[in-house]
């Protein structure tokens, strides 16, 4: 692991550990040698109109994301990984599922998939003509088959820990691998609003836990993890509190800002960021009052009256 005595340095450089790069992430890609990026991993601005971005034509938007993800493409190692982290470009109401019309760019290019993981979350604005967006996904991307997939770093508990194969030559052994599960394509991990502990003024952070778990399961110690939009620095967290360096680029003065804020608290072990794997809270489980609202508590009041007065009104005791 990296020890805490190293810096944040503005541009690359082979030896350092974190680079948060004040500009066009065109200019940073062009500095980065051929083949030396183990995983490219970013949210890019959706062409929405949030505050760091100009709405384009979608063709347009389209073309500069390709110029970008060619670039990641020559930056990236033969055994690296590209992961695009993208949700709705929506067009008077009409959404297009981002991914959808970048897949072509990285397939044209050579890029295999590997997987489409479904970013799940609860909570984002509320919709009134269509279901409120709810999820998001992450398109990963490989070079060759000889691609780096740590997966025992990422395990997740098995459901039934204890479940043993009850015939056959392995009867009475525990049937399920004891390191966890695989944590499958569909990851539900609480989205950056409100309350949450990462919470900054930027409006579309990514969590860290997020990143933590492609860095660990796409790169080993010190290979560099590259965000081209780097926002308020999520990337190069996950990326150095697991022995890796980080790189990336921004474009507006205050995210860069924070983004050094918050790598450098990371280094110091300052940053508070809500740990992988930890359950998403249930409400009704945690027994908040809350879970029952108050025009339906007469009715609940009087299902629980009746259940708990079988004689009463006749009914036999539950066994
Ligand atoms: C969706 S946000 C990324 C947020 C990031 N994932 C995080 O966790 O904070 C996209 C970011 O890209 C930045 N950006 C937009 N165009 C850029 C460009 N050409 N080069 C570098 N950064 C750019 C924006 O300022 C914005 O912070």
């Amino acid at each position: 692991m990296l020890g805490n005595t190293y810096g944040i340095t503005e541009s690359f450089d082979p030896e350092a550990r974190a680079v948060v790069w004040p500009g066009d992430c065109l200019d940073l890609l062009r500095t980065i040698p051929t083949g030396s990026m183990q995983l490219v991993v970013t949210s890019p601005p959706y062409n929405i109109g949030k505050e760091y971005e100009r709405r384009l034509k979608l063709e347009t938007y389209l073309e500069q994301q390709a110029k970008v993800i060619r670039e990641c493409i020559r930056a990236l190692s033969p055994r690296g990984s590209i992961c695009w982290q993208v949700g709705n470009y929506v067009d008077q109401g009409a959404i297009i599922p981002l991914d959808t019309v970048l897949y072509p760019i990285f397939t044209e290019r050579g890029l295999r998939m590997r997987n489409r993981i479904i970013w799940h979350f609860e909570h984002g604005l509320h919709c009134s003509r269509r279901f409120s967006g709810r999820y998001e996904t992450i398109i990963w991307f490989t070079k060759c088959e000889e691609y780096t997939f740590n997966l025992d770093p990422v395990r997740v508990p098995q459901k039934y820990p204890g479940k043993k194969y009850f015939k056959g030559p392995k009867a009475g052994q525990y049937s399920c691998n004891p390191l966890g599960k695989n944590p499958g394509d569909l990851w539900v991990i609480p989205n950056v609003k409100s309350n949450h502990v990462e919470k900054t003024n930027h409006p579309c952070q990514f969590p860290v836990e997020l990143i933590e778990r492609l860095v660990l399961s796409l790169t080993n110690e010190e290979d560099w993890v590259l965000d081209p939009f780097l926002g308020t620095g999520t990337t190069i967290i996950a990326a150095i509190r697991h022995g890796r360096r980080g790189m990336g680029a921004d474009t507006v003065p205050k995210y860069v800002k924070l983004a050094r804020e918050r790598v450098q608290q990371e280094i110091e072990g300052s940053l508070q960021t809500r740990p992988m794997n930890r359950p998403v809270y249930d409400p009704v489980e945690a027994g908040n009052k809350l879970t029952v609202a108050p025009w339906d508590r007469k009715r609940t009041d009087l299902q629980t009256a009746l259940f708990e007065a079988p004689a009463k009104y006749g009914r036999k005791a539950a066994r």
